[in-house]
């Protein structure tokens, strides 16, 4: 069990899947059995697990739960389910290019079994989720390694949204660098920025933090320009849902902001992200989908409504930080710094 053995944020059981309620952190840590791919598909729109990495595993472990559950008589039906399990998934979320990845490797290793048998396709299809489960978690690792030296003895380190164990098989992006440098007896600050509106840095860093002893301190998402002013933060520390080939990346709503004041303060600005992140077929963040959310997320705060019906919303999850405000992209293979096309198409 990665990476903390008091909890678990995916977990395949056989017959279903298995997942942190993440909605209710941190008030609450229970957990949710998945009895179907459209249960599973349903969670990842829902939020119940999120995280560009997490819900690469989860599309993953819902494709052989639908697989394993078919009555299919031959391999065509069941490449027709196939195809209607990775369509039902693939549209759960837009940004993190994760998703698709990860159904795309499915999707190959369906084609590629020469065992035609339903039941040995779906068998295999079974452990290519867990393989999609358990590198995810190596890889994490490996970028921790990879991106611990950016953090100095006793540096104050911004981080966003949620990175962690939370946000991929265990571990985490940015915030695996973080555990990686405080495992090998770094001593040094995380503040953890609230992530408005749907809370990621204080319901879920926050909480990772804390079940880690990694020292931390929680602000609202506009105190960072005065931090950074007054010299208070060292270096920032983002994850990637989608980094187009020139190195653009979309994360989530506010992470540009972060960058630019970054930019200003010439403070380095780090985005930790495997290169199932990197989406090699978009040229620029231009060409991004970013998803829109409901206008509940940010107009009712713990079920109180604290704005108006008849007003106007606008609530998209991710925005676009050019590749000109990023000091390094830290992946598993290496770490690309001052990010363009050539040096992204070289670390691929
Ligand atoms: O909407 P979310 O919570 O799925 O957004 C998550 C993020 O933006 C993370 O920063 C990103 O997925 C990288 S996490 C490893």
């Amino acid at each position: 069990m990665e990476p903390s053995n008091t909890f678990f944020t995916i977990a395949w059981r056989g017959d279903c899947v298995e997942m942190l309620d993440q909605r209710k952190l941190p008030l609450e840590e229970s957990y949710v059995k998945l009895y179907s791919a459209q249960e599973v598909a349903g969670a990842i729109s829902d939020m119940v697990i999120r995280g560009a990495p997490a819900i690469g595993v989860a599309a993953a472990m819902g494709i052989a739960l639908g697989l394993k559950q078919s009555q299919a008589k031959d391999i065509e039906q069941l490449e027709k389910e196939f195809l209607n399990l990775y369509e039902l998934l693939l549209y759960t979320r837009p940004t993190a290019v994760n998703l698709r990845w990860a159904l795309d490797r499915m999707k190959l290793k369906f084609k590629s079994l020469s065992n035609r048998s339903v039941a040995s396709v779906s068998a295999q299809m079974e452990r290519e989720a867990m393989a999609v489960y358990q590198e995810d978690v190596e890889i994490n690792r490996k970028m921790g390694q990879q991106g611990k030296k950016f953090i100095l003895e006793g540096a104050q380190v911004l981080t966003y949204c949620n990175t962690g164990a939370l946000a991929t098989a265990g571990y985490g992006t940015a915030l695996g660098v973080i555990r990686a440098a405080f495992e090998e007896g770094k001593s040094f600050e995380v503040f953890v920025s609230e992530t408005r509106p749907y809370l990621q840095g204080l319901r879920l860093t926050s909480w990772e933090l804390h079940k880690e002893g990694i020292p931390q301190t929680v602000i609202t998402d506009n105190m960072a320009a005065s931090l950074m002013a007054q010299k208070k933060i060292d270096a920032i520390f983002v994850g990637a849902d989608r980094i187009a080939r020139n190195g653009d990346t979309a994360n989530k709503i506010g992470t540009y902001a972060l960058a630019v004041l970054g930019h200003f303060h010439k403070i380095p600005f780090y985005v930790v992200a495997p290169t199932s992140t990197i989406d090699q077929a978009c040229s620029s963040g231009q060409h991004i989908p970013i998803e829109e959310r409901r206008r509940e997320e940010i107009m009712v705060i713990q079920g109180h409504k604290m704005g108006l019906d008849d007003v106007a919303v606008y609530n998209p999850s991710f925005d676009v930080t050019p590749a000109q405000l990023i000091s390094a992209i830290v992946t598993e293979k290496g770490v690309v710094e001052k990010p363009d096309e050539e040096k992204i198409a070289k670390l691929m």
